[in-house]
């Protein structure tokens, strides 16, 4: 079955030390918080792909629509032969029309913190198309990765960078401008990073979003709480806390914080955290973007952008950017 499939890991991603580590830091803060990398465990992940689906969910479906739209164009833009490396490439729905699209891509690799979910899709890809070298690696982007073997900076193909989902979203402006001089690092000039952008829009769009009905976004929020609950020593009770999702309109950004329904002391391997009733850990940030704001970013980090696509409404874009 994993035939061909030359599966990476980064040596300590999913280290328990560093998920702990990072909680006692978080938990110490005077606004507690927590990474969002810890979402994503195997059930995270599955919730993920729950709240694409939802009707208030407008990002997957309307970056799938612009991708159906654009993606004739910009293969035609990419060439033959293409080399891609996607970060956080989770159940991998987009990176197929991408590979429809492009003409005889050559290899393909798909870059996740949540290992079931990118072996599954691994697997299943290489199903789909035999002939595409497939190399998937487990690691935390946040880290270095070793690239060697897999996307290679002195291959002579075009190389690509796709990083959909406007994950980018989810750093702070300063990190999100060194990841892309980060991604630039791996690019020569002339090669392409196309990344999807969320944009900024009307608030109440933005809350519902966050906030779906069926309360799947609220389930994902726990889950990180659920994760601790199952990994330490801890009287923590994820049912003593509750979703927030709200929108900073200074920050244009929307924040997603855990809210202690009661006076609590949560206690982790020993450690003792003292929560006022309503005092919240803040879990995952997820900025919005101008057109011409994320362009700015694209040139800060070492890209042109060549062209951007957008629908109808205005909701979502994707850049294509090239490395000058
Ligand atoms: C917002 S989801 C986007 C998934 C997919 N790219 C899409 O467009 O629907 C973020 C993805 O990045 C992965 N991820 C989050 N933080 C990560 C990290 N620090 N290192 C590696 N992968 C990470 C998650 O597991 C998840 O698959």
């Amino acid at each position: 079955m994993m035939a061909n499939l030359n599966v990476k890991r980064q040596v300590n991603v999913n280290n328990n030390d560093e998920f702990l580590k990072d909680i006692l830091t978080g938990f110490s803060e005077r606004q507690k918080r927590l990474p969002c990398k810890y979402f994503y465990d195997e059930r995270g992940s599955h919730l993920f792909d729950e709240i694409c689906k939802t009707e208030e969910y407008y990002h997957t479906r309307t970056e799938l629509k612009i991708l159906d739209d654009a993606l004739p164009t910009i293969a035609g833009m990419i060439g033959p032969n293409a080399d891609i490396l996607e970060f956080g490439s989770g159940a991998g729905i987009k990176i197929r029309k991408l590979i429809d699209a492009l003409e005889t891509p050559r290899s393909y690799c798909p870059i996740d913190i949540s290992e079931e979910i990118l072996l599954h899709s691994s697997r299943k890809l290489k199903k789909h198309y035999p002939e595409l070298l497939i190399h998937p690696i487990v690691a935390d982007y946040l880290s270095p990765i070793d690239l060697h073997d897999t996307f290679a900076t002195e291959s002579e193909h075009r190389k690509l960078v796709f990083f959909p989902g406007s994950t980018i979203s989810n750093f702070d402006l300063p990190e999100a401008i060194h990841f892309l001089k980060h991604i630039r690092s791996l690019l020569t000039a002339g090669d392409v990073l196309l990344i999807g952008v969320d944009l900024l829009k009307p608030e109440p769009i933005l809350l519902a979003a966050y906030n779906d009905r069926t309360g799947v976004t609220a389930a994902f929020n726990r889950n990180i709480l659920d994760r601790i609950a199952a990994t330490y020593q801890t009287n923590l009770e994820p049912g003593l806390f509750c979703h927030r999702a709200i929108y900073n309109a200074e920050k244009h950004r929307i924040e997603m914080h855990l809210v202690s329904t009661c006076e609590q002391t949560v206690e982790v391997e020993g450690e003792s955290f003292h929560f006022r009733k309503l005092e919240s850990i803040h879990t995952e940030n997820s900025y919005k973007f101008s057109l011409e704001g994320f362009r700015m970013m694209g040139m800060n980090a070492g890209f042109d952008q060549t062209a951007v696509f957008t629908d109808e409404e205005s909701l979502f874009s994707v850049h294509y950017l090239t490395a000058h």
